[in-house]
């Protein structure tokens, strides 16, 4: 696991051999709403980023400027040192390098749970049948759900379909997952399930960016927590530090909001 960065200020002393996804100076607007305003941020390889922030600051904006889903207005996003691609196989190859989970399950609902997983891997990655079928079977059995290998998405709870949507992102051997409020649509029994898996992630290295409302995963997986407010970073902190003495008014307001309800 890299460092824990701590502040903005911090993120130059970082090799640069360390940084994985680096947003410079971002600005994007949908018309007359700016919904990215000057972004900058680095995560450095190995590192868990938590952001958060209400409703509408720009939390999914920015996940789905980092693998190109949003186009941006200005400033530049890197990943691994290479600017992200805008179109043609080089796109596709950023979107299996940037793996996705969002809040929607999002699975191919006429596919098998093993075919979801294998699909990729045989028509971006090139891998033979068998070999993804293996490897398939490997995070099936990694995220606890083995057992469904041959049912479809719609035969399954919520949080095992997620559990296969987070399989089907690792399945293309990403280099940075982002999780956009993965647990939020589920019932309360089966977040934990979740949760669960993508701490087990962290501890292995996984670089994630996780927009989510889960004080209890931030403080326990994140390296760093960003706070998002009308479309700007406003504060970033290590979980410790922002949970206990958040500095901005902005962070003390959600986080009173958040932590009462
Ligand atoms: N495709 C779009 N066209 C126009 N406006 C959009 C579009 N997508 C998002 N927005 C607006 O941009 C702002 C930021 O949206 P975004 O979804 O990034 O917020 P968020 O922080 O993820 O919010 P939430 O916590 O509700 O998921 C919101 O005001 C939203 O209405
Ligand atoms: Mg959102």
């Amino acid at each position: 696991m890299s460092g824990v960065s701590v502040t903005k200020e911090t993120d130059d002393a970082r090799p640069a051999s360390g940084d994985l996804v680096v947003l410079s100076n971002v600005n994007k607007h949908f018309g007359a709403l700016h919904v990215l305003q000057d972004i900058d941020l680095t995560i450095a390889r190995g590192e868990v980023v938590v952001v958060i922030g209400p409703s509408g600051s720009g939390k999914s904006t920015l996940c789905r400027a980092i693998n190109r889903l949003e186009p941006i207005d200005s400033g530049s996003i890197s990943l691994d040192g290479k600017p992200l691609p805008a179109e043609g196989k080089e796109l596709a190859r950023l979107r299996a390098d940037v793996g996705m989970v969002f809040q929607s399950f999002n699975l191919f609902a006429h596919k098998t749970v093993l075919e979801n997983v294998t699909l990729g891997q045989i028509k971006v990655r090139k891998k033979d049948k068998a070999l993804a079928d293996e490897f398939a079977r490997t995070l099936l059995d990694r995220v606890g759900v083995a057992n469904q290998a041959d049912k479809y998405p719609a035969q399954l709870s919520g949080g095992q379909q997620q559990r296969v949507a987070i399989a089907r992102a690792l399945a293309m051997e990403p280099k940075v997952m982002l999780f956009d409020e993965p647990t939020s649509a589920l019932d309360p029994e089966m977040i934990n399930e979740v949760l669960e898996v993508m701490q087990q992630l962290a501890r292995d290295g996984m670089t994630m960016v996780v927009v989510t409302h889960e004080m209890g995963f931030a403080r326990s997986a994140a390296n760093r927590v960003v706070f998002m407010a009308d479309g700007q970073i406003v504060e970033e902190a290590t979980p410790e530090q922002f949970f206990t003495n958040p500095r901005s008014d902005r962070a003390k307001d959600f986080l009173s909001k958040i932590l009462h309800h």
